[in-house]
């Protein structure tokens, strides 16, 4: 009987890969992952979106890397300023250096813009961030500086360490992005999955073994180059970042769960992926079985409480159940109190589905699989 589920599961996974981080799965919830930090409370990337993110439950903190001038990691979503920072305020410095930019595969288009590589660490140091959205808060603009790589997992080291959650037995992780990937390596030979790689390294943090302990970390990219790269000098998880664009973008799943342990596909997937149930909230997601059967875990992204896009009538909590109930593995949440506070109350009240998320079970029995051969 056993032999028998060993096979079908070795048919049925092929080469997937999937991860034996402890951290990666929660059996019991979806995990909650901080879309930029708090990032619909606090300017996105931080300090006080981190420690928002952190202390009011989120299991990770989301982030993104950019390179500057002088080859430190900052962390930011967009290589270029005007939408976050207030580097327009320093025009009669830094006026010369705005530029039109696209970067593919990536769709934003950036307006007579500054990018980040133009500025040292110290230029950037002397802006402030504001709130990306002018329909949230704004009293908090020009309150924080960017912060680096180094900072931001000083910062969570700390946390975990001064002030532990108690509510997870995990440490709080970071879940970080190579962002530009190509745009770096071809440009300015900079290759940002060795120097994050290098840079956990420094605080010991480089493996799964390492930093299970002190920082979980998940490591995501749109870029495949990147995460292959990052596959081949660590074992941390990674996960394979894709855009919907209103419509199918041609995806090989099965290459995918080659090198990645899950996708972060953008929440159109999860609804219009398979024709006959669009836009039916109530049906299971035919894209996360598909997933789920090459091992591949999934973590649509985002969830904003205050831009509603399936619950009708719009309503933050129903929206959260809609994805609970399609079986995700994990979200990103732009509001992770709200999102700690539903899975939290759904757990309580045994309301997940009873097959919920079928990965960490094959998980289970991979792993079992594997220690038995
Ligand atoms: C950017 O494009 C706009 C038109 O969309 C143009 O007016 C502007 O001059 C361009 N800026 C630069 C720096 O080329
Ligand atoms: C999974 O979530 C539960 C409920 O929040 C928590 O008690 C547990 O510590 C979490 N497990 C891990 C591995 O984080
Ligand atoms: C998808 O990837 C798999 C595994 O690498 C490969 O065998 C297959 O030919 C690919 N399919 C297409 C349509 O390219
Ligand atoms: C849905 O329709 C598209 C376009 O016709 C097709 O490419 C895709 O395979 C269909 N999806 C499924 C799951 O059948
Ligand atoms: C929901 O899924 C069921 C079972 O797969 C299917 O029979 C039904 O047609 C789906 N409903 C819609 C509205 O697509
Ligand atoms: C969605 O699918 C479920 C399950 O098949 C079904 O009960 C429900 O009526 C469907 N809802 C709509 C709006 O089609």
């Amino acid at each position: 009987m056993k032999s028998l589920l060993c096979l079908s599961l070795i048919v049925t996974l092929g080469f997937a890969k999937i991860s034996r981080a402890p951290y990666f799965y929660n059996q019991s919830r979806p995990l909650v992952i901080a879309h930029r930090g708090s990032s619909g409370s606090y300017p996105e990337h931080s300090i006080g979106a981190y420690t928002a993110a952190y202390i009011y439950g989120a299991d990770y903190v989301e982030l993104d890397l950019q390179i500057t001038k002088d080859g430190h990691i900052v962390t930011n979503h967009d290589p270029c300023l005007k939408d976050t920072t207030n580097v327009e305020d320093y025009e009669f410095m830094f006026g010369h250096r705005q530029q039109n930019y696209t970067f593919m595969p990536y769709t934003n288009h950036y307006k007579n813009d500054y990018l980040i590589h133009d500025f040292t660490l110290a230029e950037l140091k002397m802006l402030r961030r504001k709130m990306r959205y002018a329909n949230r808060n704004q009293y908090l603009n020009g309150q924080f500086q960017i912060m680096t790589l180094e900072e931001t997992i000083e910062l969570l080291l700390e946390l975990n360490q001064n002030q532990p959650r108690g509510d997870i037995s995990m440490p709080v992780g970071l879940y970080v992005e190579t962002k530009m990937y190509n745009f770096y390596l071809d440009n300015f030979g900079q290759d940002l999955s060795q120097m994050l790689f290098d840079t956990l390294k420094k605080y010991g943090i480089e493996t799964i073994d390492k930093s299970a302990s002190k920082l979980p970390m998940i490591i995501e990219c749109f870029e495949p180059e990147a995460l292959i790269k990052f596959g081949q000098i660590s074992d941390l998880p990674l996960v394979q970042l894709m855009f919907w664009q209103n419509d199918y973008v041609n995806y090989n799943f099965t290459l995918i769960s080659e090198y990645a342990h899950a996708v972060g596909p953008q929440q159109e997937w999860l609804f219009l992926y398979d024709n006959s149930t669009a836009w039916n909230t109530t049906n299971e997601s035919k894209f996360i079985e598909m997933c789920h059967d090459l091992g591949l875990a999934v973590h649509p992204y985002p969830l904003k409480d205050d831009f509603l896009v399936w619950s009708n009538p719009p309503n933050p909590i129903e929206e959260h159940k809609i994805f609970v109930n399609k079986k995700i593995d994990g979200i990103f949440t732009e509001f992770p109190h709200m999102t700690h506070s539903v899975f939290n109350d759904y757990k309580s009240q045994n309301q997940f589905p009873e097959s919920f998320i079928s990965i960490q079970h094959k998980n289970n029995e991979q792993y079992f699989l594997r220690n038995d051969i």
